[in-house]
């Protein structure tokens, strides 16, 4: 059984949302957790979530809200998409792109986007899988769009 929720940051849930891979200094496709939030407090569009199921902490998500962003694929949508590796393969990382979808829709959005890495390991896989399609690329990486 899984109890999927969104949180917004706080005192309590940081110390468990910081441990979620890669760590810093670690060779990876997608930011330290902590590099994440650091960037979040200076941008003002961005939206960082904690995913919980139940009180335990297993992910952490962080989307955008630009639409005036002058680049079409930074309007809206998924920046960041972190799961803690025991949860790994259980839907928690579908959950996160419906759940910004959802939000996308409050928000008057028709679409989100996602910038990922096209490496064979990366996360294309996952992305193509939830929804996303194939829409560009930029600065190397693969542009993901989903209607919402
Ligand atoms: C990629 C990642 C976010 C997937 O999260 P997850 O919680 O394991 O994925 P889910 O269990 O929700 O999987 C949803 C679907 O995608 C599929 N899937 C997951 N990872 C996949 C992959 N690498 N290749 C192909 N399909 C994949 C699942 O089999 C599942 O399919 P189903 O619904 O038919 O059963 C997670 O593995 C992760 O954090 N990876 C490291 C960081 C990263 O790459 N983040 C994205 C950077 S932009």
């Amino acid at each position: 059984m899984s109890d999927l929720r969104l949180a917004e940051l706080d005192a309590d849930n940081l110390p468990a949302v910081i441990q979620i891979p890669p760590a810093v200094g670690e060779k990876a496709y997608v930011a330290p957790v902590a590099y994440s939030i650091a960037e979040a407090y200076v941008t003002p569009t961005a939206w960082p979530r904690v995913i919980l199921d139940g009180d335990a902490v297993v992910g952490f998500v962080m989307a955008n809200w630009d639409p005036d962003n002058e680049i079409p694929a930074f309007r809206g949508g998924i920046w960041r998409l972190n799961i803690a590796d025991d949860a790994k393969g259980r839907g928690v990382g579908r959950f996160a792109v419906e759940e910004v979808a959802a939000e996308a829709r409050r928000r008057g959005y028709d679409e989100i986007t996602v910038l990922w890495n096209p490496a064979p390991d990366g996360p294309e896989g996952f992305y193509l899988r939830v929804g996303f399609q194939k829409t560009g690329e930029l600065f190397g990486e693969t542009i993901g769009t989903r209607r919402v």
